[in-house]
This record gives C-alpha cells, structure tokens and sequence, in this order.
C-alpha cells in the first residue's frame, strides 16, 4: 500500500506527464498545419449537380492548378450551350439555308426560332447540346399547365463527320403527326430533367421547374471534384480524397454516372458486337481483360480529363504500352506480334445506327 501522500505525488506527476504530452502534440500539430503537410479531409461529396452552397468561382481554380489551362477547349466544358452563342447561331443559320429546311417547309431563323411556311406553329429554340466533336442537337424548353419544363428535342441534329444536318439520332425518319411533330419530340419534365443533368454543372430544379437562367453549362471542375470554395478558402489545405482513394470500379461507376453505368445495359442486350454498345464505353471496358485481370484500369489510365481529346496522342500506342511492354518480361505480348496500331485491330471506331462513330472500349481479340 503506497502512503496517501505518495499517491496524490504520483497522481500529480502522471497528470503533468498527460498534460505535456497533448502540449506536445498540439504544437506539433499546429506547426504541421502551418507547414502544410497535414491537411483536413472532408468526406467525399463528389456530386455537386443541385447543391447550391459551398461553390467556388471555377475561375479561381486556374490560379492555382496548371489542369485548368486547356480545359475550356475539351468536350466537357463545352456539352451544352446557350443557343444564343455566336457559334451555334452559325451553325442554325446554315440549316435555314438547306434544302432540308426547304423540303420540310421550315423557316429557320437562329435568333427567333423555327416556324413552318403555312404559319400553323413555330417553336424557339434555346440550348444546343453537344461541344460539336460528334454532333451538336439544339432543344427548346417548355413550360407544362403544371409550370415544371418540358423538353422539345429538335429533330434536326449538326453532325460533325458529315458537317450537315441529319435527323436527331433516336428520332424516327418520319415525323409525328402531333402538332409540334414537325419540330422533334416532346419529352416530360423528368427526362428534360436527365438531359441537363448530365450536360451541366449546376441544376436548381422548384417543383419540376427548372431555373433556366441558373444553370451551369458543361461538366466543370466541381462537378467532378465537389464543391470548393471550403479548399480555396484553406489554400487547399481542405481536400477531399475521392479519386485518391477510389476503387477501380468505383471510379470507373463515377465517369458511368454520365458515360452510363454497366447495369444499364441488361445481360441479354449485351453482344460485343453490337455497334451501338460502343457509345456507353464503361459498359464494354469492365467487361474486358484489361479491366477484369490487371485490376488497376480506370479511365484515366488512358484519358486525362483536364485536357481535349486530341492534345493527348490518343491515336498512338502508349495507352497500350503501360501493360503490354515488350521490355516487361511478365507482360503478355500481341500474339500476332504486332509492335504497333493496337488500336486498329483492338479499340477500333465503330459505326452506330446513327450517323455516329465510337471507340469500341470492349478491348479484345476480334
Ligand atoms: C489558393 C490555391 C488553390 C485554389 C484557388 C484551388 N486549389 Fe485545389 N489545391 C490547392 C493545393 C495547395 C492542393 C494540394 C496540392 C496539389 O495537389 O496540388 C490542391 C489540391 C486539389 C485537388 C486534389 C486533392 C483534392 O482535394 O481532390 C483538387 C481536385 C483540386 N485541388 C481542385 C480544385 C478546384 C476544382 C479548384 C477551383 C474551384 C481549386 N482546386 C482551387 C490549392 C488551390
Ligand atoms: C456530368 C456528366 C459527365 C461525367 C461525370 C463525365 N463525363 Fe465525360 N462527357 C460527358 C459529356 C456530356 C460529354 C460529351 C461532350 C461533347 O458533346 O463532346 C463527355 C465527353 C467525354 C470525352 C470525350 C472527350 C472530349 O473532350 O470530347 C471523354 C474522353 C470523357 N468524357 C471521359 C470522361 C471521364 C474519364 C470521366 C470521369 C473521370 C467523365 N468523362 C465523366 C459527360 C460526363
Ligand atoms: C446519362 C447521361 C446523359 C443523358 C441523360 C443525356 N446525355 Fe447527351 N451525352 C452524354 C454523354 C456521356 C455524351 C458523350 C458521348 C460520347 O462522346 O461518347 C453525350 C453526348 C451528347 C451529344 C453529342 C453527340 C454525341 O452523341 O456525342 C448530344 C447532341 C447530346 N448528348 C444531347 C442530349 C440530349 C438532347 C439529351 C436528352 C434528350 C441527352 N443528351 C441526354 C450523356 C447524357
Ligand atoms: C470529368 C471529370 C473531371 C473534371 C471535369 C475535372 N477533373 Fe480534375 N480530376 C479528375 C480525376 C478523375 C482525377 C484523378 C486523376 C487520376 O486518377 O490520375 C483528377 C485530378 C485532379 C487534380 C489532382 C491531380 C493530382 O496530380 O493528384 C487536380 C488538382 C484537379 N483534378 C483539378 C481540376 C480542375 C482545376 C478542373 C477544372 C479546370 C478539373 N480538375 C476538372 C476528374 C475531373
Ligand atoms: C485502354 C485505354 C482507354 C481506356 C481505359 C478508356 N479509354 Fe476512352 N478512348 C480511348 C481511345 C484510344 C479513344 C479514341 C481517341 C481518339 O479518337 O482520339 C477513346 C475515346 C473515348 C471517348 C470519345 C468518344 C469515342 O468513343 O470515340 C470517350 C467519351 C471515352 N473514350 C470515354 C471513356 C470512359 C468513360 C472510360 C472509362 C469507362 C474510358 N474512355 C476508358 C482509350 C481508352
Ligand atoms: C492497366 C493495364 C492494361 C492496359 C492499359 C491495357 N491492357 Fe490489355 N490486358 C491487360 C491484362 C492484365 C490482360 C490479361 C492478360 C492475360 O490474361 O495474360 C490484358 C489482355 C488484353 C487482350 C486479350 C484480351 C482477350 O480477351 O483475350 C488484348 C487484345 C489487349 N489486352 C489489348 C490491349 C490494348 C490494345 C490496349 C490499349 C488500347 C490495352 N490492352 C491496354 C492489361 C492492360
Ligand atoms: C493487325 C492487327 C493487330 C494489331 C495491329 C495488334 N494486334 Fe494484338 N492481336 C491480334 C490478333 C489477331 C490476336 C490473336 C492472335 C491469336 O490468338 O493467335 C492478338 C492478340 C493480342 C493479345 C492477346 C495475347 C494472348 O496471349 O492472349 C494481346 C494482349 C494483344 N494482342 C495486344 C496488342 C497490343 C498491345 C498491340 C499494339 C502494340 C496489338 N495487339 C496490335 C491482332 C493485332
């Protein structure tokens, strides 16, 4: 038995240890944070489409990270626009001279809309959709006797390949005889709704009425990485570590929110060789052996999505290269020994039932 004195001395002493030991470490802490190296993690809330707070001025990114120096040249930032913008204004202005516009009896006039020769109806046409690498596919938005926006697809799509219009893929070659017939097909608010959501950044939807004149066109910088005006506002010291951490699937199901998911396609639908498989690349790249043997492939192991398509040598071999090196003793090598051009043979582009070709991202042996 220890004197009482004794304990109380020994108590003293272990609180004075405890209390030194937490001044130690808040110091250390403290100096770290200063320093940089330890950084708050938020959890990881990747979808930002119709959160309202928390957003950062996308222009601030650029004074921090060289990714935003090319990114407003790229597909995403670029899927969708107002249809006002001087270049899709052109584009519309070459329809109304068309004998398309002719043989349909249509009267295009890019700023105030499309109507048809007898008078009987005409519609504005307010957003075009597609950055133009494909196709680009112009809407109109239209109000419902609840108030929530519909959506009138145009049935006249620009197709980049051909540069001429062509009818909207999806669309039939003959027109409906309904009143708006003429113009396209008439979708309800909630399919109005997918089209914008994936086409935008930001989305303030009242009662099923969209906030038109809210939206953030394209897929920007936070609709991939949050919002963040907490991490400007830190410096960057407040991260969030979603892509860091993600599974390869996980990743892959990100991209697929847009690129469509994998349980899109039903199991009986799925043939590798249907062409139109090709346009929903993650759903025939996790079924290949890249994907399924290596488990480590993502889509960014060949796409950087902060630069264009076209700036990152996609037609070239390297993307092939980082598993299959003949210099990598374990790789497994082209058995038809082909040095070069593993796309031609593996990746080709193949034609849809539209006027449209995709990369076939089922990589195999065909
Ligand atoms: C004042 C400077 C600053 C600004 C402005 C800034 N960042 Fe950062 N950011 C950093 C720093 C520092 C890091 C950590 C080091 C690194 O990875 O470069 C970082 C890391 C990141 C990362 C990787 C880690 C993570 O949290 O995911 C992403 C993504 C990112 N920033 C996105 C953005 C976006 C989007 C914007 C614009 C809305 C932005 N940043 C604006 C400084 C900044
Ligand atoms: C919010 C929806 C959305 C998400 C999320 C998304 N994409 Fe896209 N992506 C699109 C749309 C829409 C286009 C078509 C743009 C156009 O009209 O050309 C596109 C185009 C592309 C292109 C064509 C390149 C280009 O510049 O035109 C690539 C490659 C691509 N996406 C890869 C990715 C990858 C990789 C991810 C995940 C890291 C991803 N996407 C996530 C919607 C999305
Ligand atoms: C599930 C997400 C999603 C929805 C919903 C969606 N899109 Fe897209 N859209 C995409 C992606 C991803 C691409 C890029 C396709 C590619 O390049 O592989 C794209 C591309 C396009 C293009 C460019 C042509 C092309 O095929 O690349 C147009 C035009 C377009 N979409 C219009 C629309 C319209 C109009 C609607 C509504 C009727 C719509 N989209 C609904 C994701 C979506
Ligand atoms: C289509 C989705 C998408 C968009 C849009 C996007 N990013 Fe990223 N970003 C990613 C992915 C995925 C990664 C992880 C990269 C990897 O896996 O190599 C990433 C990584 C980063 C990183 C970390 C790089 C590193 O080396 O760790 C920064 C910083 C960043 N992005 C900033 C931006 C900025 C700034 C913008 C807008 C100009 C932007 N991103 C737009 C998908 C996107
Ligand atoms: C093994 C490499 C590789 C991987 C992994 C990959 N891609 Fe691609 N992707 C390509 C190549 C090569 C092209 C054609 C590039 C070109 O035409 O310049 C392409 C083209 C595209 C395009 C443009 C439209 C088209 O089909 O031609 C989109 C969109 C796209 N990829 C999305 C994705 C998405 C989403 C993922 C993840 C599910 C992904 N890619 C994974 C190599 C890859
Ligand atoms: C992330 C690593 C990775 C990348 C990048 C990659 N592959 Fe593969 N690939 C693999 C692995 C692992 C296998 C399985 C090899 C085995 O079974 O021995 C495979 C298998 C294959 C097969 C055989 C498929 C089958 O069904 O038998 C072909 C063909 C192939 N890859 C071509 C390509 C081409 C072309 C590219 C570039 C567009 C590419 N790969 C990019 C990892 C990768
Ligand atoms: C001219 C067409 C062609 C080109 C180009 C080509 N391949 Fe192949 N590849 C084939 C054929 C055909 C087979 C199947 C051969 C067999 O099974 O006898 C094959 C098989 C493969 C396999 C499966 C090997 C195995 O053991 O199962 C891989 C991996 C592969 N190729 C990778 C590549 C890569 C990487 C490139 C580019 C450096 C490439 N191929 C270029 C036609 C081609």
């Amino acid at each position: 038995m220890l004197g009482l004195t004794q304990q109380v001395r020994q108590q003293t002493a272990k609180t004075g240890r405890s209390f030194l030991a937490l001044c130690i470490a808040i110091v250390i802490t403290l100096t770290l944070f200063r320093w940089g190296s330890v950084s708050f993690y938020v959890s990881p809330v990747v979808d930002s489409l119709n959160v309202a707070t928390g957003r950062a001025d996308e222009q601030s990114c650029i004074n921090c990270h060289v990714q935003a120096e090319e990114f407003s040249a790229t597909g995403h930032a670029n899927a969708l626009t107002r249809a006002g913008s001087p270049e899709v204004l052109e584009l519309l202005s070459r329809l109304g001279d068309s004998q398309q516009a002719l043989d349909e009896g249509m009267l295009v006039d890019p700023q105030a809309g499309v109507s048809l020769v007898d008078g009987s109806s005409s519609i504005s046409l307010d957003w075009c959709f597609g950055s133009g690498r494909h196709a680009r596919t112009w809407v109109s938005t239209i109000g419902d006797s609840q108030g929530a926006t519909d959506l009138l697809e145009f049935r006249w799509t620009w197709y980049s390949e051909s540069d001429a219009f062509d009818v909207t893929p999806g669309q039939p070659e003959e027109h409906f005889s309904t009143h708006l017939g003429p113009f396209g097909v008439l979708y309800d608010h909630s399919k109005a709704r997918r089209c914008f959501a994936c086409h935008s950044s930001y989305l303030a939807i009242d009662d099923g009425r969209l906030r038109l004149e809210d939206i953030e066109t394209g897929v920007n910088c936070q609709r991939c990485h949050g919002q963040r005006a907490a991490h400007v506002a830190s410096d960057g010291k407040i991260r969030d570590n979603f892509w860091q951490t993600a599974s390869p699937i996980d990743a892959v199901n990100r991209c697929a929110q847009c690129h469509r998911r994998p349980e899109e396609v039903d199991a009986d639908e799925l043939r590798a060789d249907d062409p139109d498989l090709a346009r929903f690349q993650p759903v025939g790249l996790i079924r290949s052996k890249c994907f399924t043997v290596s488990q480590k492939m993502t889509c960014t192991t060949c796409h950087d999505p902060h630069r264009p398509l076209e700036a990152q040598d996609s037609l070239g071999d390297w993307q092939c290269i980082q598993c299959h090196d003949p210099a990598e003793s374990s790789d497994t090598l082209c058995k038809a020994g082909q040095p070069e051009n593993c796309l031609q043979c593996h990746m080709p582009k193949v034609q849809s039932t539209d006027p449209l070709r995709f990369t076939d991202h089922w990589i195999r042996v065909r």
